[in-house]
């Protein structure tokens, strides 16, 4: 049971800072809007850099950017240790998988909450993670989708049949009153922004939430 604090809620002007205050998480989730993908602009490239060099924990790196078969494999590149593109602005999710992997990082493909997973399975064997996604992305700090659920139970009962080790990520609306169900339907890497940094004590946050998913862990 993994958590990933998301840096979007945290203070852009302290993002080390607010790196370390979450460092006993397992991931710092970064989430790279484009302002076309998604109707918002965060960050790119140079800090995810930058932040690359300060991070106490590895960087999952949420990309939620159109033609990512171009733009994605350079945050592999730059050392970012997990890259998530999105199913639906991908040309070729399976070269584009293959790439990032051959950068070294692991591969992850998102799925936002219109879109059905059955399309994808044949691509398991090419992903180390699968991003289900349970807000719309864009924004953090929206109300979680229990109606994703059934899908994080459907890419876990996938990823039985195929037998490999790939993760299963929610993110959007991630908290101490949703993630138990999130934990029971098959996820196992929980992103949360607002539920961490919008708390008193980010570091307490993260191991309420991570205690709160290991009780209530998919068997
Ligand atoms: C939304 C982002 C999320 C966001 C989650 O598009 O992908 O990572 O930061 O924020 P919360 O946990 O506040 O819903
Ligand atoms: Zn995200």
């Amino acid at each position: 049971m993994q958590i990933s604090p998301s840096i979007l809620s945290a203070d852009f002007a302290n993002l080390q800072s607010e790196l370390d205050a979450i460092s006993n998480a397992d991931w710092a989730h970064v989430d790279v809007m484009d302002n076309h993908f998604v109707p918002n602009l965060t960050l790119g490239l140079p800090i995810v850099e930058s932040l690359l060099k300060v991070s106490p924990i590895p960087l999952d790196c949420h990309l939620m950017i159109e033609d990512p078969d171009r733009w994605a494999p350079a945050y592999a590149e730059a050392g970012a240790q997990s890259v998530t593109f999105h199913v639906e602005a991908a040309r070729d999710p399976r070269t584009l998988a293959r790439t990032l992997r051959a950068a070294g990082a692991r591969a992850s493909m998102a799925i936002k909450p219109g879109t059905p997973w059955a399309p994808y399975e044949e691509l398991l064997p090419e992903l180390d993670m699968v991003l289900v996604m349970t807000v719309e992305p864009g924004f953090g700090g929206q109300s979680f989708m229990a109606d994703q659920m059934p899908k994080v139970a459907q890419v876990r009962e996938a990823v039985r049949r195929h037998g490999g080790e790939v993760w299963i990520q929610v993110d959007g609306g991630v908290s101490a009153k949703t993630i138990e169900q999130c934990a029971e339907a098959g996820a196992d890497v929980f992103v949360a922004g607002s539920a961490v940094y919008g708390a008193e004590s980010a570091a307490a946050a993260v191991d309420e939430l991570r205690s709160l998913a290991a009780a209530h862990a998919h068997s």
